[in-house]
């Protein structure tokens, strides 16, 4: 069998960085070359300063300093990459369509196409080309015909190896995966193929763990993960909403289910709504392909998972406004919290996003605490929904670097994201540096709420 001495990968982003340095961290023997067309992002992984890598994950800087430049190197020369590499992986961005045919829900295909192109035209040798990007079940068909339309006789195999990863535990995640999927086909190149994928996971993980099937199966498993990741979460939402009128306790209903074997305890924090980079743009994906298929019915099943969690990011943002005396007008809220969950600082569809912008339709001032997010990019967020013209956001959403500043004067603190550190600060110095009476909307159950009252805060939770 062929050995893999070189692996390329397109896309130097939140996945490609951390999988390939890990691959690279535990495959010594392997050349591994990373490339994007963003000279920004590939100048900062290979700035010197780890603390300026494009991407924050806790351990990432040590698996980068142990492997970069000795068999881990990040390049803009994205046709070097290809043209030296055994095993090309594919790991670029698949937003959801913002034109054309499934504008809002279909994946936007147009950076794999790129790349397929590009793999064709530089390609002399024969190329094992994994899909890691998620993509729409039947992509492989698509690249596939890409890959041979060149006539130079030069062979791709196609896999799938779909990322499982959750950004903020990404390098844990990698090191020990629940599983590692490698979808491909059955021929004997087919065969082959999958092989060589599997024995460079199988450098760490157990054989057992590393499972094979046909690629359209792989492709359709990774829609499917996310899919029921996102639907317990808007089921529990769902739930919260019921708890707040119910006086039942949505954190002691999910202790009390997640204890059902059948169940599972995991996954199950009712919250402000899930965000992240994948989870809507995945289900809207799944809803798009249901529908394709002449499959309302299941289109519709899904479409509920999103419409449930824009509900409880409205719900969040009303109740602020209700418990304001239905009114934030020209008022202080102070966000705890911009990116998406903790320990990242990747804010892409973050809750916090939308519930500022339902915030400002109401005239709001916004205070902004984030310890990982920068200014930019909270203004970058607000002034892409083009909701706001980027004179008012700027004039009405204020980011500060630190967290006491944030909530001086305000009339109201909204937690946003569950950063660890929220839970200790000195909430009695608080108390005195908010404006009375003192409110909290705790968007993520995360603070102690009979300390919090004791002080004399009124703190509204999710679900109780
Ligand atoms: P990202 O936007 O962080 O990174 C993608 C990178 O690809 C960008 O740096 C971009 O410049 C580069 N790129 C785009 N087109 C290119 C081209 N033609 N040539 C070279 N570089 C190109 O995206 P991400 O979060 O890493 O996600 C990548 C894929 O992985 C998506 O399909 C996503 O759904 C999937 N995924 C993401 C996560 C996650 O936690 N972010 C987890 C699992 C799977
Ligand atoms: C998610 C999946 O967990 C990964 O397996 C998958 O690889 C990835 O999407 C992807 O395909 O991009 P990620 O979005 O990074 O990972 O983070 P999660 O931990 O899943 O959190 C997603 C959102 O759900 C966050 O906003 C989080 O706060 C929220 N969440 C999560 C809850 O509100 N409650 C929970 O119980 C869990």
């Amino acid at each position: 069998m062929k050995e893999i001495k070189n692996i390329c990968c397109i896309g130097a982003g939140y996945v490609g960085g951390p999988t390939m340095a890990v691959i690279a961290l535990k495959n010594p023997h392997i050349k591994v070359n990373i490339v994007d067309i963003n000279k920004e992002r590939i100048d900062d992984w290979n700035d010197e300063d780890l603390d300026l890598l494009p991407i924050y994950e806790p351990g990432l800087a040590e698996v980068v300093a142990q492997t970069r430049n000795k068999n881990l190197f990040f390049s803009t020369d994205v046709k070097k990459g290809i043209q030296e590499a055994d095993m090309i992986f594919i790991s670029v961005n698949t937003p959801t369509k913002t034109y054309g045919k499934g504008k809002g829900q279909a994946a936007d295909l147009k950076y794999i196409e790129l790349c397929a192109r590009q793999i064709a035209e530089v390609a002399t040798d024969d190329k094992i080309v994994v899909e890691k990007s998620t993509l729409p079940v039947r992509t492989a068909e698509a690249l596939k015909s890409i890959l041979s339309s060149t006539g130079n006789g030069v062979n791709f195999e196609i896999l799938s190896n779909p990322e499982f990863l959750a950004e903020g535990t990404a390098i844990d995640d990698l090191m020990n995966p629940d599983r590692v999927l490698i979808g491909g086909d059955d021929t004997p190149t087919g065969q082959e193929a999958k092989d060589l994928l599997s024995g460079i996971y199988e450098a760490w993980v157990p054989k057992k763990q590393v499972l094979q099937t046909n690629v359209w199966s792989s492709e359709l498993s990774k829609l499917t993960a996310n899919a029921f990741l996102a639907q317990r979460i808007s089921s529990i939402n769902a739930m919260s909403a019921l708890c707040e009128k119910t006086e039942a306790d949505v954190d002691e209903i999910a202790r009390a289910i997640g204890m059902d074997s059948r169940i599972g305890a995991k996954f199950l924090k009712s919250s402000v709504g899930f965000g992240g980079s994948c989870f809507q743009k995945d289900v809207l994906n799944l809803v798009y392909i249901a529908k394709s298929y002449g499959l309302d019915e299941v289109a519709e099943y899904w479409d509920q998972v999103i419409k449930l969690n824009d509900y409880q990011k409205r719900r969040f943002a009303d109740n602020i406004i209700k418990n304001s005396y239905n009114t934030v007008s020209g008022k202080n809220i102070a966000f705890y919290g911009w990116a998406f969950k903790k320990e990242t600082n990747d804010t892409r569809e973050s809750a916090a996003i939308y519930v500022a912008d339902h915030l400002l339709d109401e005239q709001a001032n916004i205070v902004v605490y984030d310890p990982k997010v920068t200014a930019e990019r909270i203004y970058a967020d607000l002034e892409y929904l083009n909701t706001h013209s980027p004179e008012e956001i700027r004039e009405r959403v204020k980011v500060v670097n630190d967290p006491y500043e944030a909530i001086t004067g305000a009339h109201a603190i909204a937690v946003l994201t569950e950063w660890d550190e929220f839970i200790n600060y000195d909430w009695e110095h608080i108390y005195k540096l908010v404006l009375k009476p003192a409110s909290i909307f705790d968007g993520r159950n995360i603070l102690e709420v009979g300390h919090l009252k004791k002080i004399g805060f009124s703190i509204k939770n999710i679900g109780k």
